[in-house]
């Protein structure tokens, strides 16, 4: 830090987004240990103001980068703070650790960490599993088992379609993050494959409330059309497993 009183000086800060985040500090004459700052930062100038020189640091704290370090046997990212004798994820000796620069913004770092996708994709995916399942359970077992079992599907029926959207809605607001735009081609597949995901989901409860789902021919049509939405799952789950490590930078 170059300082001297009544004269401009400034602290220079590694920042997160791995560029250098200056901050200039123009003393106008210095009273107990307050002083009259200009944070000139990202190119944004914000009006003088007066704070005490410790909250300017605290302020500043926040800006400092958080030293970042990846395991080259693994791939676990994690901060050096933390490190111990051991990679946590793989158990090689801490030497194997390097620096990690993330190209990524910290805002979107924290968005993306927050896996509102990766979370909300396995209620639909689990309601596709167990329709298929417990249909076919109905034909082995039939009797009073198997409508039981097509009743519990009933009630997964009801909600399929609510936990595809919030699914895809959850799917399109992190691949907007993760790529910045919705056009990349994986995207827009998956978004059409979400979108006939959707349709699956209302033609299935609709054959619930509209046929006899005890029925034979009823269970036929279920198991087919629950089938086709477990395949839709398994597919968008497939190419979701190979975006999650895509990330644009910035
Ligand atoms: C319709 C619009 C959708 C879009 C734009 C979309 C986009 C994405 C993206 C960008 C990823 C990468 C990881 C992430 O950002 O979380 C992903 C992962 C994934 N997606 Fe989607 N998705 C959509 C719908 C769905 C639906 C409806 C399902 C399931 C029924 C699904 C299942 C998955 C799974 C299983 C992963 C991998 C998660 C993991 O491995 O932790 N996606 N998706």
């Amino acid at each position: 830090m170059n300082s001297s009183r009544n004269a401009a000086f400034f602290i220079t800060f590694p920042c997160r987004n791995n560029a250098e985040k200056r901050v200039i500090i123009n003393t106008v004459g210095t009273f107990g240990d307050a002083i009259e700052v200009w944070f000139i930062a990202e190119g944004i100038t914000l009006s003088p103001m007066v704070c005490r020189v410790r909250i300017l640091i605290l302020i500043d704290r926040r800006l400092v980068m958080k030293k970042l370090v990846i395991c080259k046997v693994c791939g676990f990212i994690m901060e050096e703070k933390e490190l111990k004798d051991v990679c946590p994820a793989c158990g090689v000796p801490k030497t194997a650790f390097v620096e990690y620069k993330s190209k990524v913004s910290e805002k979107r770092s924290a968005i993306l960490d927050l896996h509102f996708h990766p979370i909300t994709v396995h209620f639909p995916e689990a309601i596709a599993v167990f329709l298929v399942g417990f249909t076919v359970l109905s034909f082995i077992f039939g009797g009073g088992f198997g409508a039981d079992l097509m009743t519990t599907n009933l009630i997964l029926a009801y909600f399929f379609p609510v936990t595809v959207v919030i699914a895809s809605a959850t799917g399109v607001y992190d691949g907007k993050v993760r790529f910045k735009k919705l056009t990349p081609p994986w995207l827009k597949i998956k978004i059409f494959l979400g979108t006939a995901l959707f349709v699956v989901s209302l033609i299935v409860l609709c054959l619930f409330l509209g046929t006899d789902y005890t029925s034979s021919g009823g269970r036929l049509l279920i198991f087919l059309f629950s089938t086709i939405g477990l395949g839709l799952s398994v597919a968008l789950g497939k190419m979701g497993g190979r975006l999650i490590h895509a990330v644009m930078p910035g």
